[in-house]
C-alpha cells in the first residue's frame, strides 16, 4: 500500500464527485492504536470532530482485521508503560511495513523510535505540564500555518535522545531535544499532547496530519453518516422486521429514527410505560414518534404491574431488579404480538463497545448493562441492529438533529432506566411518585429557564425520607423533604456538584414548597461523586 496524497474526487464530474465523497467518508479512516492512555478516546474524538472519520484498535490488532477499515494514516497513542518494561506493547510490524502515514504521540513516539533503531532513555527532567516547542526545521507538512514557537502539554519520563535512521529533530523544548521528529515517509513522532485543550494549536497539528499528510478529506459529517447507515440497515435486514425499545432517552430514539428512515414500516417499536417517568414525559415521546415519524409504535401502559411489583419494596438494588424483570416480561409480551422478528434495534454507543471489547464481554452482557434487565429470554436472542455502534455521544446528538428530532429529545439529560423509583428513598407509592414529578417539574423549569439545562450533566429533584416540622401561616406543618441534584460530569464516573446560581435555588425552593402539596423543605445536595453517586440509591 502507498500513501494517498491525492483526492480522487478533485477529477470527477460535480454529481458523481458528491456521491464520491459521501462514500469516501464512510471508507477511508484514521486508526489510533490504544496504548492504554487515559486519552484514546480524545484523539479519535479530534479526529473525527476534524471530519474525518476514526477508530480505536487493539495493539494486537493484526493487518487483516485493520484493512476492512480502510485507514489512510495511523496513530499511536500514548500511554502509562516504558519501551523498557517488561511486556511492554508494541506497534505491529504492519504500520511500519505498509508505507501508512504514521503519528505516534507521546509513549506512542517513543515506541516507534525504539522500534525502528532509536534510542529511548529516562530524562534526566521529567515533563509534565506546559513546555514551549520550538521548531529546528520548518517541516511544512506537520507545521503549516504554526507559529515557529509554541505551548504544548507534556505528560512523560521518558525520552528519545537518539532518532532512529532516516528521522531528524523538527522541534525541541527546553528539557528534550527531540519534540518532535520526522522522515520522508509521512512518519512523525510527539513528545507532547496535541488532543488537549492545553495544547491550544493541537488541533491545527492534527489537522496537518489528517489532511496534508494522508490525503484525508473533510467527509465525515453527520449528513454522510445517515446517508451511509440507511444503506447499510437496508442491507442488513432485507425484508426482515425490527424492534425496538424506546426509552425517551437521545440513544435509543436516535437509533429508532435512523432505522425508521431505512426501512420504514418494518420497524415496530415498542414503548413501555412503567409508571416511573417524568412529567410530560409519555405523551412527548409518544407524540414525537407516532404523529412526527408516523413510526409503527406499540404502547404498553404498564403502570399497574410495575407498581404493583413494587409494593413494599426499599432496597434500592430491588427495586431495580424487579424493574428491569417487568421490562422484559412486558416486552416479550408485546413482541410476541407482533408475530415473527428478526431483529433488536438497540442505540449501543462506541464508548460501550470499547469498554466491553476491552473488558472482553458478549453482547449478552452488554444488553443488559444497556437495558437495565436481567438478560433477554432464549427465544428473544434476536440479531441486533446498532447503527449508532460507532458514534460518541455527541455525534449521535448531531445525528439526531440531522434526522429532524427535536432539541427537547436530542438534548435531554441522561435519566435511570428504573426512573424515578430511585429518586423516591424507601417505598415507591402513586401519592411519592406525583410529589416527585411536582418538584422535579419545577426543577427542570428553572434550569431551562436560566439558560443552565444544557451545561448541566443532570439536574432532578429526589424525594427524601425524611419528614421535618414547618410552618404555614398560623399552622405547624409536617411534611417531606425534597432534596435537588444538579451535577456537571462527563462521563457519569466522575461528576462535581453544579455551582447552580442561589437565585436559581431560590426559586427552586420557593416554587417547590409553595406549588408542591405537603412538602415543606428543601435542599441542595452539595455531595459530588465520589463519594457520593449521582443518583441518591
Ligand atoms: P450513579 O448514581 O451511579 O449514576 O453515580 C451514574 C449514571 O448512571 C445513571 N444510573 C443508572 N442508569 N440504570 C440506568 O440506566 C440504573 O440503574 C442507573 N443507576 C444510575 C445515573 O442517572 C447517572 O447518569
Amino acid at each position: 500500500m502507498t500513501h494517498s496524497s491525492g483526492t480522487s474526487a478533485d477529477s470527477s464530474p460535480e454529481n458523481s464527485e458528491s456521491q464520491d465523497i459521501s462514500s469516501r467518508a464512510q471508507r477511508e479512516s484514521i486508526v489510533v492504536i490504544d496504548f492504554g492512555s487515559q486519552y484514546s478516546m480524545l484523539i479519535a474524538r479530534r479526529v473525527r470532530e476534524s471530519k474525518v472519520y476514526c477508530e480505536i484498535i487493539s495493539h494486537k490488532a493484526d493487518w487483516e482485521s485493520v484493512a476492512r477499515l480502510n485507514p489512510k494514516g495511523v496513530i499511536l497513542s500514548g500511554g502509562p508503560a516504558s519501551v523498557y518494561d517488561d511486556n511492554a506493547p508494541l506497534a505491529p510490524d504492519w504500520v511500519y511495513e505498509n508505507g501508512l502515514p504514521v503519528l505516534g504521540i507521546c509513549y506512542g513516539m517513543q515506541v516507534m523510535a525504539h522500534q525502528l533503531g532509536g534510542t529511548v532513555a529516562p530524562s534526566s527532567k521529567k515533563e509534565y505540564g506546559q513546555a514551549q516547542m520550538r521548531q529546528n526545521a520548518p517541516d511544512l507538512r506537520i507545521f503549516q500555518g504554526l507559529p515557529p514557537s509554541m505551548q504544548v502539554w507534556m505528560s512523560h519520563g521518558d525520552q528519545i535522545t537518539e532518532p532512529p535512521p532516516g528521522f531528524r529533530s523538527l522541534a525541541s523544548s527546553e528539557n528534550s531535544p527531540i519534540v518532535v521528529m520526522g522522515n520522508d515517509e509521512g512518519m512523525f513522532g510527539i513528545q507532547f499532547h496535541p488532543e488537549v485543550a492545553h495544547t491550544p494549536q493541537g488541533k491545527e497539528l492534527l489537522e496537518n496530519f489528517l489532511y496534508g499528510v494522508c490525503g484525508c478529506l473533510p467527509v465525515w459529517t453527520p449528513g454522510n453518516f445517515v446517508n451511509d447507515s440507511i444503506g447499510r440497515i437496508q442491507e442488513q435486514v432485507g425484508d426482515g422486521k425490527v424492534i425496538c425499545a424506546l426509552s425517551g432517552g437521545v440513544d435509543s430514539a436516535v437509533a429508532a429514527s435512523l432505522v425508521q428512515q431505512a426501512i420504514g414500516d418494518q420497524l415496530t417499536c415498542i414503548f413501555v410505560n412503567n409508571g416511573l417517568m417524568r412529567k410530560g414525559e409519555v405523551q412527548q415521546v409518544r407524540d414525537t414518534f407516532q404523529r412526527h415519524f408516523k413510526t409503527n409504535l406499540v404502547y404498553a401502559d404498564a403502570t399497574e404491574n410495575f407498581l404493583g411489583a413494587l409494593i413494599g419494596v426499599t432496597d434500592p438494588e430491588r427495586k431495580r431488579k424487579i424493574i428491569g424483570e417487568e421490562f422484559i416480561r412486558v416486552f416479550d409480551e408485546e413482541a410476541a404480538r407482533i408475530g415473527t422478528v428478526d431483529f433488536l434495534a438497540q442505540g449501543t454507543l462506541y464508548p460501550d463497545v470499547i469498554e466491553s471489547e476491552t473488558q472482553g464481554d458478549d453482547i449478552s452482557a452488554k444488553i443488559k448493562t444497556h437495558h437495565n434487565v436481567g438478560g433477554l429470554p432464549e427465544h428473544m436472542r434476536l440479531n441486533l441492529v446498532e447503527p449508532l455502534r460507532y458514534l460518541f455521544k455527541d455525534e449521535v446528538r448531531n445525528v439526531g438533529l440531522e434526522l429532524g428530532l427535536p432539541e427537547d429529545i436530542v438534548y435531554r439529560q441522561p435519566f435511570p432506566g428504573p426512573g424515578l423509583a430511585i429518586r423516591i428513598i424507601g417505598e415507591v407509592t402513586l401519592d411519592k411518585l406525583e410529589i416527585l414529578r411536582e418538584a422535579d417539574a419545577i426543577v427542570l423549569e428553572e434550569i431551562s429557564a436560566s439558560g443552565l439545562y444544557r451545561d448541566t450533566w443532570q439536574s432532578f429533584a429526589v424525594l427524601t425520607d425524611t419528614r421535618s416540622v414547618g410552618v404555614t401561616g398560623d399552622y405547624r406543618t409536617y411534611g417531606h423533604v425534597i432534596a435537588i441534584r444538579a451535577v456537571n460530569s462527563d462521563d457519569a464516573m466522575t461528576a462535581d456538584w453544579a455551582r447552580l446560581p442561589f437565585d436559581v435555588l431560590a426559586r427552586m425552593s420557593s416554587r417547590i414548597s409553595n406549588e408542591v402539596p405537603n412538602v415543606n423543605r428543601v435542599v441542595y445536595d452539595i455531595t459530588s461523586k465520589p463519594p457520593g453517586t449521582i443518583e441518591w440509591e
